[in-house]
């Protein structure tokens, strides 16, 4: 039994729906005993049809639990809710999201849900066409909006051979999702009580009414250090030029132009513990700009470019003393060599380097390979989800500022 986990000592209820991913909630009942939690397994009637009782008896602090009625317990749920630290559905069905999110207690699993006030985890996972119906995003927004933390389905084969987005996340991504919530106790390596202001998106610079210019950024890596600064226990206020989703500690505010941007960001960053630009800003936008739609019958109009404002070389030219500003750097040469001039140039404490020519990181896709540039030194992280790469990064900013004596403990 490992010590070092964020994880032991803690309660953990584990729901457990009736999809085919129940199986691999074996594989994370064993993680998390192996953390050194106490699991609790507590299975859904339709589970039982995918799995065993008996394994997750086995494998489980204690017994499984799959009824209201059966077990020695006068009062089970009100204990398990009362006594857990988190409870983690996975995999957490279509049906059980929307139990929960309509207040539902019809069974042990969603009872707990309903008699808990501990952070509650759903790892979702479903066939894509009951994943993108707007019922199950409208519960999947509610649950949000309550501070339930919805781990969100991956792109991979499904059931039955079909592809698209619906898979459990990994394991991994679960377990590291779950101790996050727990690191925020322990000081160093944690965004507690933090201010954590995040950039997102690419700017468009209008050119007239209709027409912009802008890039391919799409706002994803940005999004996932938001979502995953307020799972460490920041509060987060995200610049954004896409739409993303206010939720559990995490404020939003839309832009579209770097002029806005900027106007946004330089209100915000004296109050600010942690910069993370991940915008992607354009560095020039239209001088003139038409206030009718351009005619194409007037013949190729000349459009003059000016700067925009540089705004992390501003953040860097304000920066106080116990703020960490950290820059991005989407190269297509060498990012590593950009990075570390901008690390100077900008007196950012963190570049983080991305070649947006690969095609598995960088713009738009779900995964990202980064080196993260600072003093003399730099590390790379393999190629992962934007949102395991938020973390790591985050883990090791939140280190490192505490090591520096940047942030006091
Ligand atoms: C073979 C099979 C696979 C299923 N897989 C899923 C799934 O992955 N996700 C899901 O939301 N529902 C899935 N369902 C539907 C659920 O089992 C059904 O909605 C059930 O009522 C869920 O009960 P529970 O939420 O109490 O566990 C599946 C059904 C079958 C027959």
């Amino acid at each position: 039994m490992s010590t070092s986990s964020s994880l032991n000592g803690k309660r953990i209820v584990l729901g457990v729906g009736g999809g085919i991913a129940a199986y691999k909630s074996i594989e994370l009942l064993r993680r998390l005993v192996d953390s050194g939690a106490f699991v609790s397994p507590v299975l859904t009637q339709s589970s039982l049809k995918f799995v065993g009782e008996t394994t997750f008896s086995a494998l489980g602090s204690e017994p499984a639990r799959t009824s209201l009625w059966d077990s020695g317990d006068p009062i089970p749920h009100t204990r398990l809710g009362q006594q857990a630290d988190v409870i983690v559905v996975s995999p957490a069905t279509a049906d059980l999201i929307a139990r929960y999110a309509a207040g539902i207690a019809d069974d042990l699993l969603t009872t707990t849900l309903v008699a808990t006030s501990a952070p509650v985890v759903m790892v979702a996972a479903m066939h894509t066409e009951m994943w993108q119906h707007p019922s199950v995003e409208d519960n999947i927004a509610t649950l949000r909006r309550r501070g339930v933390i919805v781990i969100e389905p991956e792109t991979g084969r499904l059931a039955g051979g079909d592809i698209g987005v619906g898979r459990l996340a990994t394991i991994e991504r679960v377990v590291a999702t779950i101790e996050g919530l727990f690191i925020k106790s322990n000081k160093s390596g944690s965004l507690s009580g933090k201010k954590v202001l995040v950039t997102a998106g690419g700017t468009r610079e209008a050119i007239d009414p209709v027409r912009y210019i802008g890039n391919r950024s799409s706002g994803k890596q940005g999004i996932a250090f938001a979502e995953q600064a307020a799972n460490f226990g920041a509060e987060v206020t995200l610049v954004s030029t896409v739409p993303a989703a206010a939720g559990r500690g995490v404020e939003v505010i839309e832009v579209e132009s770097a002029q806005e941007m900027f106007d946004a960001v330089s209100a915000l960053a004296g109050e600010t513990d942690l910069v993370v630009m991940a915008a992607a800003v354009a560095d020039f936008r239209s001088k003139i700009i038409s206030p009718t739609k351009i005619k194409k019958n007037n013949g190729a109009p000349q459009i003059v470019l000016e700067p925009t404002p540089d705004i992390l070389a501003y953040l860097g030219s304000v920066k106080p003393k116990n703020q960490v500003l950290v820059g991005f750097a989407a190269e297509t040469g060498d990012p590593e060599a950009e990075a570390r001039r901008k690390l100077k140039a900008k007196n950012a404490d963190f570049v983080v380097a991305n070649n947006v020519l690969e095609h598995d990181a960088g713009f738009a896709v779900d995964t990202n390979r980064v080196t993260l540039v600072f003093g003399d030194s730099q590390v790379t992280l393999a190629l992962a989800d934007k949102r395991d790469i938020a973390s790591k990064v985050l883990s090791f900013v939140a280190e490192w500022a505490f090591k520096n004596g940047v942030w006091s403990e």
